[in-house]
């Protein structure tokens, strides 16, 4: 007979959902659940850019007990002009979000029963804040690498300080405008005191079918789907 414990460590492991990807910091274990509408965006799991284009609920598997949460979704695939080199993007920033306290039941395809999710949603107005970076959807160009995954990282912002909040807004809004390219997730939590805080993670990939446009060294990115000013 297997010990208890050791039944319950093979069990998680096998139902392992969702986890940041290899390499990625702050790494997290626990699932984050991602659902798209009716797709479930989970562990590294290929999704069509056309099931991305809006805003995907989130939730955990376990309640929560903080009050506050933030959700960050960052594209850790963005071509440089030196490819294989990469860069990053963040494509989402929600902060305030609260961890509902009853469970919805959210169909995955392939498995049998539903899980139960603890959905983080907005509180309700006026006391809901707008996104920091409000969500917009996967566009990987036809540059290298054309496989990007986008990761989500779930962080706990009960005790946040003001002054970590203003460190938050400012990484995620560059001087002068435009998208947050270079985003090092590790070193923004940190300017918040936000280093512990990260609860649950996830990723999924989003591929452009290519092939690469313009020349070897993959710096045309006017060309195929996914081209334009989004850099993924
Ligand atoms: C997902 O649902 C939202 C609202 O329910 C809708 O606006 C959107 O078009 C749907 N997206 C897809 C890809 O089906
Ligand atoms: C939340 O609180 C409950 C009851 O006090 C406890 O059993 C559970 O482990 C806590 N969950 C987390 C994630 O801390
Ligand atoms: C929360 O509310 C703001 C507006 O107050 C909205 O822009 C945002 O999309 C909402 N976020 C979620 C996760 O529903
Ligand atoms: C991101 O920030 C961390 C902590 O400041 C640092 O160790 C790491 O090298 C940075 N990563 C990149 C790609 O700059
Ligand atoms: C993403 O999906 C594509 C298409 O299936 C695959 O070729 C690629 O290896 C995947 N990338 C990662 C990092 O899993
Ligand atoms: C890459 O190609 C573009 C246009 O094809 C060219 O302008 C640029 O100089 C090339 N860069 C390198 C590093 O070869
Ligand atoms: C993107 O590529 C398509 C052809 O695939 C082209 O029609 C369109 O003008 C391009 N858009 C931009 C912004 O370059």
């Amino acid at each position: 007979m297997i010990p208890k414990s050791l039944a319950v460590l093979v069990t998680a492991a096998c139902l392992s959902l969702a986890a940041t990807p290899d390499g990625f910091e702050p790494a997290s274990e626990v699932d984050l659940i991602v659902v798209y509408n009716s797709t479930t965006a989970l562990n590294g799991a290929v999704v069509p850019r056309t099931a991305t284009t809006s805003q995907p609920r989130i939730g955990t598997t376990t309640r929560l007990n903080g009050t506050s949460y933030a959700v960050l979704m960052i594209d850790i695939d963005i071509p440089t002009n030196n490819p294989p080199q990469t860069n990053t993007l963040l494509h989402w920033f929600q902060t305030n979000l609260v961890p509902s306290q009853t469970a919805t039941a959210i169909t995955v395809p392939g498995s049998s029963t539903p899980l139960s999710v603890f959905l983080l949603q907005n509180r309700t107005a006026p006391n809901a804040s707008p996104p920091i970076t409000s969500y917009f959807g996967p566009n990987p160009p036809a540059r290298i690498p054309l496989s990007h995954r986008y990761t989500q990282i779930l962080v706990d912002t009960s005790n946040l300080t003001p002054q970590g909040a203003r460190a938050l807004e400012q990484a995620a809004r560059p001087a002068g405008g435009g998208v947050a390219i270079g985003f090092n997730a590790s070193a923004v939590l940190a300017s918040a005191g936000l280093s512990e805080k990260v609860v649950a993670g996830n990723f999924f990939n989003v591929t452009n079918p290519g092939p690469v446009a313009g020349a070897t060294n993959g710096t045309n990115i006017n060309a195929g789907p996914g081209n334009g000013t989004t850099r993924g």
